[in-house]
């Protein structure tokens, strides 16, 4: 049972002004059914979006709405403008060297598809073929899975994987048997979707590149929470998504190192990629085009730069430290509940703000839905990281996850909506 005298309070960032950031997000000051104030704990799944996103992506529709890239009228140039400095934007954020290796695209899950795509019919250094091996972890979401379980199938290599801790960190024990001569692409999630762990990037990159191997990081959560600078850390490629990060859905960005992706062939045909098309063959236009085929998401971009204006403004250090702050907190009293069992690490070290837990004898489902009937958006299920819950010999987990927005008042509705659950479910 929670009490009082043995949970710490909640240690605010300084000049962290949480209110003020709230009143930017028009939903959260919406009301569900009883009237009852929205409490959203989902942002591990989709971010909320402050008014600064969807005023910007309004005016583009109002003001210049046009394509991108070859309509030669002003609206058309207005359009490019605006397009073009939504990539400068987006790379100055992640510290790329070069906007023209920042690319668009649908989501995270297209931008690794993209990548795992063309390295399966790459030709030369970047050829996986039979006898590579492919190294990811136990804790990847499933688009970090899936498009390497289709290419080393097809390709006749291997996939191997990192497995975790009881405490829910990646078992590095075996680096040097799991990451070899025969590695030729490693693809690692940064922060856990659902574990909340954080990866310890600098030692694999260091041994990847040792052996070689291209790096490839999924850090869908972590450019939402952490300042992130991909030119000091090393990695090859890095894939994020636009709506976890107060941006649009419809947007994800994939970040390469242009001799790489220079090399890599392109992965989806048709306009705006090609430099010359002949009935017999093509030729592709440089770096960013040659991956963005067809009409690409222009809005999005725009609001993608939009949210990244709002997130520089606030500063992705104080960003980062409330999201620490807010985890520790829900961590100090989630940890108090008797027959809560948090799946991954129980101390805010090293990790996000994402916790996923079991409630004994509750399925998640019911968790969620008695939570939801207070008024408090949790989710409930296997949050796309099947082999992460099976690790911990469970279906699936009830999952709170907090962001910029979230208050030490929310965390509390939690833990009473918990003891709510516990009460009608009878759990002792
Ligand atoms: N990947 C998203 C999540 O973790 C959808 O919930």
């Amino acid at each position: 049972m929670t009490t009082t005298e043995t949970v710490a309070a909640f240690a605010p960032v300084t000049g962290f002004d949480v209110e003020r950031i709230r009143a930017d997000f028009p939903i959260l000051s919406r009301r569900l059914d009883g009237d009852r104030p929205l409490v959203y704990l989902d942002s591990a799944n989709t971010s909320q979006k402050p008014r600064q996103v969807i005023d910007a992506m309004t005016a583009h529709y109002e003001q210049i709405n046009s394509n991108v890239g070859r309509a030669v009228h002003q609206l058309g140039d207005a359009s490019t403008q605006a397009y073009e400095a939504a990539r400068v934007k987006i790379a100055a954020f992640i510290n790329a060297p070069d906007p023209s290796e920042v690319i668009f695209t649908k989501n995270a899950s297209e931008a690794l598809n993209l990548v795992a795509n063309t390295l399966s019919w790459a030709r030369g250094d970047y050829e996986v073929g039979a006898g590579d091996e492919v190294v990811i972890t136990e804790m990847e979401h499933h688009s970090n899975i899936v498009p390497w379980q289709l290419l080393t199938e097809r390709k006749g290599a291997t996939l191997r994987w990192f497995g975790l801790t009881d405490e829910g960190r990646l078992d590095l024990s075996q680096i040097d048997s799991v990451i070899t001569d025969r590695t030729k692409v490693v693809s690692v999630v940064w922060v856990s979707n659902m574990l909340g762990t954080v990866t310890p990037l600098e030692t694999i990159i260091r041994r990847s590149h040792e052996v070689g191997a291209l790096v490839v990081v999924d850090a869908s959560q972590a450019v939402p929470q952490l300042p992130v600078d991909v030119t000091a850390l090393g990695a090859d490629l890095v894939a994020f998504t636009g709506h976890k990060m107060v941006g649009p859905t419809g947007i994800g960005v994939l970040w390469g190192r242009s001799e790489v992706l220079d090399a890599l062939p392109p992965f989806l045909g048709g306009g705006s990629m090609i430099e010359t098309v002949k009935m017999e063959a093509s030729t592709w236009a440089p770096l960013p085009a040659k991956f963005e085929a067809g009409t690409p998401p222009i809005v999005e971009a725009i609001g993608l730069a939009a949210a990244v204006d709002y997130l520089s403004a606030i500063g992705m250090d104080r960003v980062a430290q409330h999201e620490h702050a807010i985890t520790a907190y829900a961590l100090s009293r989630m940890n108090e509940i008797d027959a809560l069992t948090i799946l991954g690490p129980a101390e805010a070290v090293d990790r996000g703000g994402a916790i996923s837990f079991e409630l004994e004898g509750v399925h998640p489902h019911d968790v969620s839905q008695i939570l939801d009937s207070l008024g408090i958006a949790v989710r409930a299920g296997h949050h796309c990281a099947k082999p992460a819950h099976k690790r911990f010999g469970v279906q699936s987990s009830t999952r709170a996850s907090f962001y910029l927005y979230t208050t030490s008042g929310e965390v509390d509705a939690l833990i009473d909506g918990l003891d709510q659950t516990k009460r009608f479910f009878k759990v002792a």
